[in-house]
């Protein structure tokens, strides 16, 4: 049977693999540089859809939750393939606020989250330090949203490309891939370097680079970089925080070895990485103001890191328009979140032919109709 090709090695194009390859369906895959180094590496692992929910977002709130829903089993076998372990964590995720004004917007999505049917709690700032008492003593209000979870998402690249070695994926690294061929029975990438390779479907998971291979020409996917910087501090001495707190200007993620991720900002700046004073300021600020505590932490890193933006912010998922290509790409801040449902509902699709009705909303076709 030949190969399914996947262009793209962080955490969709190698989960993508790594079912497919359960599936008895032999890939290889490329990247540009060492799987899961791009912005899986860069994210923050958190699993949240009802933090992040978007009042206008209701397909991909579904998505979301069912992709939380697959979770422990994925990092169940993810961990068991690979040997590994990805520190899959359900502390759940403080919303907080800190004045009238945050506080005021806590209430809306509060009361949006309850007509959702979430089991989302109002608590008083009191409250909320009794369940994590490093927030600060000022806020005002805070939601639990005890279903909100996280994993480490550098363990999980890491043993995501263990277990995709180890169920016998071809792995090809700094192979950066410039073309896609498509064709409904043998599409083909083309590698920078030359060498073109057939196979029986293309899947395009570059993220943010997907834009730029080309032959695709109006299945080219719409996805731009919105660059988000980083500082990642290390927790220590009597610090500790068990849940993810979420402030009105920054998140703070604590992972198991003490690692402790603050992010993120949310700029339009191409495909620069630089990290700046102003951003890292406005970041470590926006933390400090909801836990006072980090004061003391030391640095650890900085970086910025690529969001994969679409042109509505939701994924691209599903067969693209162009012969034997499809597309999962352009998860915006929702990739770890989405690898589940992505990776598994793309496997179908490859496999079966069959779109699942988790997929439809996502349709890479979609930007294509235009007003009369
Ligand atoms: N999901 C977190 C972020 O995009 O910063």
């Amino acid at each position: 049977m030949d190969d399914v090709l996947i262009v793209g090695g962080g955490t969709i194009g190698l989960a993508t693999g790594f079912e497919l390859l359960r599936r008895d369906v032999p890939v290889t895959l490329f990247d540009r540089g060492r799987a899961g180094r791009g912005t899986s590496w860069q994210a923050a692992g958190m699993l949240a859809p009802d933090a992040e929910i978007q009042f206008e977002e209701l397909d991909l709130y579904g998505l979301s939750r069912e992709s939380l829903r697959r979770w422990p089993d994925f990092a169940a076998d993810v961990e068991a393939a690979a040997g590994m372990e990805v520190d899959y964590r359900d502390d759940g995720t403080l919303i907080v606020a800190d004045d009238r004004d945050s506080a005021e917007k806590l209430r809306r999505l509060y009361a949006f989250q309850r007509e959702q049917g979430l089991e989302v709690e109002w608590l008083t700032g009191e409250e909320a330090r009794e369940i994590e008492p490093f927030v600060a003593p000022k806020l005002s209000a805070a939601i639990h949203a005890p279903s909100d979870h996280q994993v480490d998402n550098r363990r999980l690249v890491e043993a995501l490309r263990e277990a995709f070695r180890k169920e016998g994926g071809m792995l090809h690294e700094e192979t950066p891939v410039a073309s896609v061929q498509p064709d409904a029975d043998r599409p083909a990438v083309v590698t920078e370097a030359g060498e073109r390779v057939e196979g029986r479907r293309v899947v395009v998971a570059a993220g943010v680079w997907s834009r730029q291979i080309d032959g695709l020409e109006a299945a080219q996917p719409s996805v731009r970089p919105v660059k988000g910087q980083m500082v990642q501090l290390r927790m220590q001495g009597a610090f500790a925080l068990d849940h993810v707190v979420r402030g009105p200007e920054a998140y703070l993620a604590p992972k198991s070895d003490g690692r402790l991720v603050i992010g993120a900002t949310s700029e339009e700046q191409g495909f620069d990485t630089s990290v700046t004073a102003g951003g890292l300021f406005d970041i470590l600020e926006g933390a400090w103001e909801v836990v006072p505590g980090i004061r003391e932490l030391p640095v650890d890193e900085t970086w910025a890191g690529l969001r994969p933006a679409s042109r509505d912010h939701a994924p691209l998922l599903g067969a693209a328009d162009a012969p034997g290509v499809v597309m999962a790409t352009g998860h915006y801040r929702h990739g770890v979140l989405l690898t589940p449902v992505t990776a598994q509902e793309i496997a179908r699709l490859v496999c079966t032919g069959e779109t699942s009705p988790w997929l439809e909303p996502f349709s890479p076709m979609r930007f294509q109709t235009t007003v009369s």
